[in-house]
């Protein structure tokens, strides 16, 4: 069943390349995005956009909240759900609502669900399993084709989130008119050979985990869709490894947490968005000054000095990046979890469907 792997959670980081394969299989063409089973929508009715879900979901939907807000002009909030349902959010007619779940079965995102349903608001699911309760919920439904996810600590579903989700924000943008990004069509099929290549420098990315497998605490940085990205690392490191980390950021740094920062405390930053990367990089540099041991993820376009460990990512679109960053930030979590001996495919405390609140 794990097909010659130790674990479920390698298995499903290695099954990335195929499921991203599957989940633009027959949807993305030279010119444009095709998703049929929201062909009868009508988007220009819209007037806001809300992005829910819980965890490693939520992150993607702050991924594809960026996405969309940038592609459409529309105004987008990403609320997670257990907040959305006792907030009472104005939404309406015209707020589009999108929910996304893996397991489609998570109580606090199928409650925010039906709130959003009875103020009268048009519901999409992101859903991987067919006939879950979030796809018989929801108004219409997109499945990832991630196939089952076993391991508790999402890897294949969170990827093909962002992928489906980059389709969804460009789908829409093609039906209000609007100028869709060519180039991030084009890269939409090379996504999958840049995964298989940086899953084949797992070796390096173990190299890193033997940094963390030692320490308590861990600091993740980033600024705009790179923000997004830290906090699922940060997310993938403390559920399967124990590894207390925070992710921030980076502009938040000198605001309270760069207190934390001291000889031999690592700090994972994430320079990808070429609007911000050179910021990111300047705080990185404020943590060097203090000790900070830095791994960073850029892009060959930047210029970094003092900074030892540094994988340069290779040159996608900046919004197609959430997608390949991901990968090494995995691979950092599951061989700390793997050198410090914990079980990662079933982390303490943890269910992979929450379906109590
Ligand atoms: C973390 C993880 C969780 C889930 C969250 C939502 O690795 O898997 O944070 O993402 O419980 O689950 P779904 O997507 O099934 O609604």
């Amino acid at each position: 069943q794990k097909d010659g792997y130790d674990t479920y959670m390698l298995k499903e980081i290695n099954e990335q390349p195929h499921v991203i394969n599957e989940t633009l299989r027959g949807r993305v063409f030279e010119d444009k995005v095709v998703l049929n089973e929201i062909k009868d929508v009508d988007f220009s009715k819209f007037n806001k956009v809300y992005f829910v879900a819980c965890g490693t979901a939520y992150h993607a939907c702050l991924c594809g909240a960026q996405i969309l807000e940038r592609a459409t002009k529309l105004p987008v909030i990403t609320q997670v759900a257990s907040e959305f349902r006792y907030n009472d959010p104005i939404i309406d007619e015209k707020t589009l609502c999108i929910y996304v779940s893996q397991s489609g079965e998570t109580a606090d995102t199928l409650a925010a669900l039906r709130l959003a349903k009875s103020k009268g608001c048009t519901t999409i699911a992101i859903a991987n399993v067919l006939g879950s309760t979030i796809s018989r919920d929801a108004d219409y439904t997109l499945y990832t084709c991630a196939g089952p996810e076993i391991a508790v600590a999402s890897t294949k579903a969170y990827t093909t989130q962002l992928v489906l989700l980059t389709l969804l924000a460009l789908y829409i943008a093609q039906d209000l008119h609007l100028d869709v990004d060519q180039d991030i069509l084009n890269q939409l099929n090379d996504l999958p050979a840049y995964v298989e290549n940086l899953i084949k420098d797992e070796e390096l990315f173990a190299n890193y985990a033997k940094m963390l497998k030692d320490k308590h605490d861990c600091y993740f940085i980033g600024r705009s869709l790179d923000y997004a990205s830290v906090l699922e690392g940060a997310l993938k490191l403390k559920e399967v490894s124990y590894v207390h980390a925070d992710a921030y950021i980076a502009g938040e740094l000198k605001h309270g947490p760069i207190a934390l920062i001291e000889d031999g405390t690592v700090v994972i930053a994430v320079a990808t968005q070429p609007h911000v990367a050179a910021k990111t990089i300047s705080n990185i540099q404020e943590t060097v000054a203090r000790g900070a041991d830095v791994i960073l993820f850029t892009t060959e376009n930047e210029e970094v000095n003092n900074v030892k460990n540094t994988y340069i990512l290779p040159s996608i679109n900046p919004l197609l990046q959430s997608v390949l960053v991901a990968i090494p930030l995995q691979l950092i979590a599951y061989h700390t979890a793997n050198i410090k001996g914990c079980d990662v495919d079933k982390p303490r405390n943890l269910a992979k469907s929450v379906t109590v609140e």
